[in-house]
C-alpha cells in the first residue's frame, strides 16, 4: 500500500503511471473516514484506474477556529480502515506544510451568485478555501476521475466550476448521499453528537421526506413554516436555512409546481455542530 506525504513524490509515482497509461482517480477527503467516504471509494474501484485517497484537514475552509480544532483527526484508523477495503488504494497524507509552504491563506475566486448563498453566506470565505485546496490537489494528481458526495452537492457545484475554469480533462463523479439507519445523512460530524442528539438529529431526514411528499399538497409557505417549528422545537438545534432551488444554478424556487428539477437544502444546528442535507424533490 503506497502512502506518501511529499508532493514531489506523489507528482513522480503519477507521472510514471500515467505514462504506462493508467488513468488516475482522487478522492479528496479531510479524514475521519466514514461509511459516505467508503462509498466513493468502491464507485472509484469501479473504474480500471489507480486510486488515491487524500487526507487534510484544510484550515482555510474554516471560518472559525474552534471549528478546525474540534473536527475529528485520526489518520492511523483512516489508514487502516482504507487497508480493510483494498491495499490497492494509495494514500496522499501532507503536512500543513507541505500543502501551504508559505502562508497558510485562501486564494480569491469568483463564484458569483453560487458562493453568495447557503454554506456560502454563512461560512464566509469557505468555498474560496475548499477551492484553494482541491486546485491545489487537482494540480497535483491532474485526476482523470474524482469522486464527491451529493450531500455536500453547493461544493459539488464549486468544484464542477472549478473543473470547468481551469481541469477541462477530469470527469467530476457526484456520489449518492449514505446514511445512517434513521435517514441521518452521514458525515465526519455526526461523531461530535451526543447520543441523544445523534437519535433526534433524525428528524432532519425526515422533514425533508415530508417535503418531498407534500409537494403540491401544501404551500411552500406552509411547508416551511411547519419544518422550522418541528426543528426548532427541538432542544439544542436551530435552522439554519432551508431553501427550495433549482438544482442546475441554485436559484431560489418560488412555485414548486413549475417544471424545474427542484432540491431542498437545510442545515440545522445541533448543539454547535453544524449538519447539512439535501434531497431532490423533482
Ligand atoms: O468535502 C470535504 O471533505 C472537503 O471540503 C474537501 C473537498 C476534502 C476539501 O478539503
Amino acid at each position: 500500500m503506497i502512502i506518501e506525504n511529499k508532493v514531489k513524490n506523489v507528482q513522480k509515482i503519477i507521472k510514471k503511471n500515467k505514462c504506462n497509461g493508467k488513468e488516475i482517480c482522487l478522492i479528496p477527503t479531510m479524514g475521519s473516514l466514514h461509511k459516505g467516504h467508503f462509498f466513493l471509494i468502491e464507485e472509484a474501484l469501479k473504474k480500471s484506474g489507480e486510486i488515491w485517497v487524500s487526507i487534510f484537514v484544510n484550515p482555510t475552509q474554516f471560518n472559525d477556529l474552534d471549528d478546525y480544532k474540534n473536527y475529528p483527526k485520526s489518520i492511523n484508523d483512516d489508514i487502516n480502515k482504507i487497508k480493510v477495503l483494498s491495499d490497492k488504494i494509495c494514500i496522499f497524507s501532507p503536512s500543513l506544510k507541505e500543502m501551504y509552504p508559505n502562508d497558510v491563506k485562501h486564494d480569491t475566486f469568483n463564484f458569483g451568485y453560487i458562493d453568495s448563498i447557503m454554506e456560502g453566506e454563512f461560512r464566509s470565505n469557505h468555498f474560496n478555501g475548499v477551492a484553494t485546496i482541491v486546485s491545489k490537489l487537482f494540480e497535483i494528481f491532474k485526476p482523470d476521475f474524482t469522486f464527491f458526495g451529493e450531500k455536500d452537492f453547493q461544493q459539488a457545484l464549486i468544484i464542477k466550476k472549478i473543473i470547468n475554469k481551469t481541469f477541462k480533462k477530469t470527469k467530476l463523479i457526484i456520489c449518492n448521499t449514505v446514511r445512517e439507519k434513521n435517514g441521518l445523512a452521514i458525515s465526519s460530524r455526526n461523531q461530535l453528537l451526543s447520543e441523544k442528539k445523534f437519535i433526534k438529529s433524525a428528524i432532519i431526514y425526515k422533514m425533508l421526506v415530508f417535503a418531498k411528499d407534500n409537494i403540491g399538497k401544501i404551500s411552500m409557505q406552509k411547508l416551511k413554516k411547519i419544518i422550522y417549528s418541528n426543528i426548532n422545537k427541538l432542544p439544542g438545534f436551530e435552522l439554519e436555512y432551508l431553501d427550495f432551488r433549482d438544482t442546475n444554478y441554485l436559484k431560489k424556487v418560488t412555485n414548486l409546481n413549475s417544471n424545474e428539477n427542484i432540491r431542498v437544502f437545510i442545515c440545522v444546528i445541533v448543539d454547535g455542530v453544524r449538519l447539512i442535507d439535501n434531497i431532490k424533490l423533482k
